[in-house]
């Protein structure tokens, strides 16, 4: 199991650091057992990795570019990330997609050149409500899910299952939902790797401490990455307790 916490744009420099210490501290006995993250703005990574460091927290970056290096303004490079410790990037995340254009191909380039530096994508997918009520939600997310690993080999990698109508709405999908959303991108990843059946599937969208058991209780569910719930280190211990 696995619970990562995705900071999004939000927290201020002693904000973050504090809430990294916080997070250390209410998940210090939980983290032999279940894998914990938090994924801070880029800015605050360094900050914050002091604060995990000899901690049993991992840190995630929410954003990478697929280059090295080169003239790419304002962009922060697989290695950069590697550099400063970070263990996890988000990747492909519906707010990229729908906010800044990002394709399932950019996607692919970027899931190809953090696993090339030793970083372990959390790989995003998701469909929309009107896919959803379309009855398009599976294909849309298989679809998704392909494109957005064209060309990746065997590597780390964890996927998160994200409706888009279920993040930062209040709105989870039921257990129900999200169980047979994951059974169906666990097919698909078994068929497209060897040991693909071992890829953890997280959930995300309004996770809480009041709904995290009942999803965690479905069998193809490994974990969850967690937006507004892990700016609370209360909510977010509760959440990794839930694990
Ligand atoms: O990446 C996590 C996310 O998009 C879910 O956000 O606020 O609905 O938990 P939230």
């Amino acid at each position: 199991m696995l619970v990562a916490g995705n900071w999004k744009m939000n927290l201020g420099h002693a904000d973050a650091v504090g809430l990294a210490a916080d997070v250390v501290q209410v998940t210090a006995d939980a983290t032999d057992a279940v894998g914990v993250a938090v994924c801070p703005p880029a800015v605050w990574l360094d900050a914050v990795a002091e604060r995990l460091r000899d901690s049993g927290v991992r840190l995630g970056a929410q954003n990478v570019h697929p280059e090295e290096s080169g003239a790419f303004t304002g962009e922060v490079s697989p290695p950069m990330l590697r550099d400063l410790g970070v263990h996890y990037v988000i990747v492909g995340h519906s707010e990229r997609r729908q906010l800044f254009g990002e394709t399932s191909a950019f996607a692919a380039e970027k899931v190809r050149s953090a696993q090339a530096a030793g970083l372990v994508p959390i790989l995003c997918v998701g469909e929309t409500l009107d896919e959803r009520e379309a009855g398009d939600a599976e294909a849309t997310v298989l679809d998704q899910l392909a494109a957005s690993l064209d060309g990746v080999e065997a590597g780390d990698l964890v996927v998160a299952y994200e409706p888009v109508w279920a993040i930062g709405t209040g709105r989870t999908a039921s257990p129900e939902q999200a169980q047979a959303m994951h059974a169906a991108i666990r097919g698909a990843l078994a068929d497209r790797f060897t040991g693909g059946d071992g890829i953890e599937i997280l959930y995300g969208g309004s996770v809480k401490p009041g709904n995290a058991a009942e999803l965690f209780a479905q069998p193809d569910l490994d974990g969850a990455l967690v937006g507004g719930a892990s700016l609370d280190a209360e909510s977010f211990a509760a959440i990794v307790a839930a694990a």
